[in-house]
């Protein structure tokens, strides 16, 4: 900690800053009792504070009051404790911990608060069930790696604030009772006493109101803003999550990009956070996808995709020729020289229909000979089995897997079964990490199931093309992908009334729902717009990464349970009938 506490009546130094240097001085500290040891009428006590552990030692001689008191003392009891810091007999100095040297004689001893026993161990490293640690969140947070997390993403946070300041930023904040901003997720919505029938949304991102300040002439904004959208919880996705939201006027790619290197180079850097140092690289949308099958790859390790379409152009082999006469693609990655048993296949296989496959394709390269040992291999010419050996630059004793699909979908399965490979085969180096830039997106999918364009980021960012075949669209857009995990995302913004009107009209979005749903951006945008554009950074997912765990849980302090609930407070959870009465609402 960077200062001592200030002094009062509980402490006047902190547990795990007491060196050899304050041997023979008096000192008082606070905390939690994090271990009682009786020896041979000795009892010492690990007492904890944020900064670290500290012995205390009671001698039933010197102090037989403290002494005694000490006797009832259990884990996790809050104390204060004064005496003398002595330095320890060489054989039980204690190497591990920064006060190991030292311990605290302690002549008096103030017991503040009874711990009963907790519902789990608070040890570094214990593993104890998640939805346990999250109803007693309280308790959870006091391990030395929670608290540890904590504060990464406390230092992250001022990083941020420090490189964006200096850059002449103002940190300005944006409503969280609104309307809908559609950034593609459902809303969450608050009735509104004051109108029954209407309601509030939660942000699903301040996208609409950072427009309005580049329109207002604020130039450069920034926020740590909360985003809310009621999706599916996973391990990188939560309900409300924090965005580092930033807005630049009069900028292009270029400026936004090189602002985000600033700051998240500085992040990484003091975090240690090992990857390359910024410029970085970039990679567009259609190279990411046509080597990993998805737009966030994992670059740490190769098993790259290739396209088989043309080696099997000819194939009688019903699975591939069918995928390709309907438009798909056969497409496969060399695993390289790995023995996998039947039951690790069919692993696999299953994965590949999880992620969307109807099957999944898998040859070893027989050793001497251009055949293959797969279920397949009699369906298939000796010429096609040399023509994808080729491309995927196969060796005897490889193993190959290949995929027939629509060209997304193949990517996901090829994807996904990629980084269960680097998994099981120990690929990537953990302590070494990647960034890129995923540039040029496509602007619009087709979504077959409501047969309408789809916005690829959302409806504000500045397509370029011909609005004639809306499929060939790009988008002025960028991601930040470390480790195959998006990070952050933005775009250079439309700041034309009429192409923003066109974009609408595209999406399936009549004019008379436009300005309703919009009026307040369109007609900002009657009263000169400047070219702006910017990114949001997921502050969660960047803690994780730089911090560890298993998911984003871990680096926020009150998260929802993976069913999005909260098991602390119980939410969500039943009003009482006068609270609906007064908002007009009744259940169905
Ligand atoms: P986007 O929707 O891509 O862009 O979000 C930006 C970043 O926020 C993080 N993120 C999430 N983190 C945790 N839980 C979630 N449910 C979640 N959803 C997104 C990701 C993502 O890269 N307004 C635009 C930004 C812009 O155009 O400036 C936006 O919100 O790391
Ligand atoms: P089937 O003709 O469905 O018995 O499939 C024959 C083999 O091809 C099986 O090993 C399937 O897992 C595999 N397979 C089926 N569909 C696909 C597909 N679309 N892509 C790759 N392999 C497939």
């Amino acid at each position: 900690m960077k200062r001592a506490p200030r002094p009062n009546g509980y402490r006047d130094a902190w547990c795990g800053e007491l060196t050899a240097a304050r041997a023979g001085t008096q000192a008082r500290v606070a905390g939690w009792v994090n271990r009682r040891r009786d020896h041979g009428g000795l009892i010492f006590i690990d007492l904890r504070d944020r900064s670290g552990l500290l012995q205390l030692v009671f001698h039933p001689e010197t102090a037989p009051v403290a002494h005694a008191k000490a006797h009832s003392l259990r884990s996790e009891d809050v104390i204060s404790a004064a005496g003398t810091v002595a330095r320890r007999d060489p054989v039980n100095v204690n190497p591990n911990i920064p006060t190991g040297e030292i311990e605290l004689a302690v002549a008096e001893l103030e017991i503040l608060s009874d711990a009963e026993t907790p519902p789990f161990p608070l040890e570094e490293g214990a593993h104890v069930d998640e939805a346990l640690r999250l109803k007693h969140r309280a308790l959870d947070l006091r391990r030395p790696e929670m608290q540890h997390r904590l504060a990464v993403r406390h230092r992250i946070v001022a990083t941020m604030r420090e490189v964006l300041n200096e850059r002449d930023f103002l940190e300005i904040e944006t409503p969280y009772m609104t309307r809908s901003t559609p950034e593609g997720a459902r809303d969450y919505l608050v009735p509104a006493r004051i109108q029954p029938g209407s309601f509030y949304a939660l942000p699903q991102s301040p996208q609409l109101f950072k427009q309005l300040l580049m329109i207002a002439g604020l130039e450069r904004y920034y926020q740590i803003a909360r985003c809310f959208r009621d999706e599916d919880t996973r391990a990188d996705r939560q309900p409300e999550f924090s965005q580092l939201d930033v807005e630049m006027a009069f900028v292009t790619e270029d400026d936004v990009i090189e602002c985000m290197e600033a700051v998240m180079g500085a992040v990484f850097e003091r975090e240690g956070f090992d990857v390359p140092p910024p410029p970085w690289r970039r990679m567009t949308f259609a190279e990411a996808v046509s080597r990993y099958g998805i737009d966030r790859p994992d670059t740490r390790f190769g098993l790259e995709l290739h396209d088989l379409g043309e080696a099997l152009a000819a194939t009688e082999f019903k699975v591939f020729s069918s995928a390709l006469h309907d438009g798909g693609v056969v497409r496969g990655l060399n695993a390289g020289a790995h023995d996998l048993p039947r039951s690790a296949l069919d692993e696999l296989t299953e994965l590949a229909k999880q992620h969307g496959a109807k099957g999944l394709v898998w040859a070893f390269v027989q050793p001497g000979e251009e055949t293959w040992r797969s279920p397949v291999a009699k369906f298939l010419k000796r010429e096609e089995i040399e023509a994808v050996n080729k491309r995927v630059e196969a060796e005897p004793g490889d193993l190959l897997l290949v995929v027939a699909d629509e060209i997304t979908t193949a990517g996901q399965a090829l994807s996904a079964l990629r980084l269960e490979l680097a998994r099981r085969f120990d690929l990537v180096d953990h302590d070494r990490h990647d960034i890129l830039w995923i540039v040029e997106f496509p602007a619009f999918f087709w979504n077959a199931e409501e047969q309408r364009w789809d916005a690829a980021h959302h409806p504000f960012t500045t397509p370029t093309g011909d609005f004639e075949h809306p499929e060939t669209l790009s988008s002025r857009a960028y991601d930040l992908v470390v480790d195959g995990a998006e990070i952050g995302g933005g775009s250079i913004r439309i700041h034309d009334r009429a192409l923003q009107e066109r974009v609408f009209e595209l999406l399936g979005i009549g004019a008379a729902e436009a300005q309703a749903r919009f009026g307040f951006l369109l007609d900002a945008l009657r009263y000169g717009a400047p070219p702006h554009g910017g990114i949001a950074m997921g502050l969660d997912r960047i803690a994780a990464a730089i911090a560890g765990g298993e998911s984003i849980r871990e680096v926020i302090a009150f998260p929802k349970a993976a069913s999005g609930a909260d098991p602390l407070t119980g939410a969500p959870a039943p009003v009482d009938p006068g609270q609906l009465r007064e908002l007009g609402l009744r259940l169905a």
